[in-house]
């Protein structure tokens, strides 16, 4: 059966000392409260060699949040997929909506670095998601379709199933509103039904579909619930060690 995720977004917080002490924090809880899903920390990408070496990697995955499109060479401050592989980290956040908005991320050039974290043998985290005047004109199906479509479905059936997907309404984000738990469930089932008929159903029902948008853990249990919600991908209360176990412990 697919995996629950829960992985934390750091975004750019946390100076390398914060952040080697909240991962600390973090791996000390889970050591004493053993989770019922895995649990990933998406650091900057200075601080993941570190984190990656001070926590134990049974219980405490590593993400980048974002790696570059191309191999290597002239490409002043990029990271290579290469590079992250290299740092002990595991996953690869791709394409979440504030790259996609503020660093002009198409759907191409996700589908350009989606293959070089799995040519890396890393595991993409792979956000989509609507702005809120597509929720609002209904199109937001549409869109999480062709973000799918563009950056993905050339993937192979073996090849795809090793993306987990993360599922972001724009307009959740950071702004303390939330999807429903019917609206997650709504917009999930219709992912997954995407991938049954691109991929079949194994593939389908293998895919962990996490859920992000100012989720805590007061909204998490419900949330996750959900039969296609299988976690989240935490922003803000990823931030403190406690609130993060709180959305942890939801499962
Ligand atoms: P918040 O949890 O702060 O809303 O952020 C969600 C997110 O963007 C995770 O990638």
């Amino acid at each position: 059966m697919r995996q629950n995720i829960v992985a934390g977004n750091w975004k750019m917080n946390n100076t390398l000392e914060e952040g080697v002490t909240l991962a600390n924090e973090v791996n000390e809880i889970l050591k004493a409260n053993k989770p019922n899903c895995k649990v990933v920390l998406g650091t900057p990408f200075i601080h993941l060699a570190e984190v990656a070496k001070n926590v134990d990697c049974e219980l405490v995955g590593v993400a980048a949040q974002n790696c570059a499109d191309k191999v290597s060479g002239a490409y002043t401050g990029e990271t290579s997929a290469a590079m992250v592989k290299s740092t002990g980290a595991q996953y690869v956040i791709l394409g979440h909506s504030e790259r996609r908005a503020y660093y002009g991320e198409t759907n191409a050039i996700l589908k350009e670095k989606t293959d070089l974290v799995l040519a890396n043998e890393l595991t993409p985290i792979f956000c989509i998601g609507e702005v809120l005047e597509e929720r609002e004109a209904g199109k937001h199906f549409d869109v999480v379709k062709e973000q799918i479509e563009e950056a993905l479905f050339h993937l192979s059936a073996e090849d795809f199933g090793k993306v987990v997907l993360a599922y972001e309404p724009v307009w959740a984000i950071g702004t303390g509103k939330t999807a429903s738990p019917e609206q997650a469930q709504e917009i999930h089932a219709f992912i997954r039904q995407t991938l049954a008929n691109k991929y079949g159903a194994e593939v389908a029902n293998e895919t962990s579909i996490l859920y992000g948008g100012s989720c805590k853990p007061s909204n998490a249990k419900e949330l996750f619930a959900n039969p296609d919600v299988d976690g989240g991908l935490i922003g803000g209360a990823s931030l403190k060690a406690e609130d993060f176990h709180g959305i942890i412990a939801a499962f």
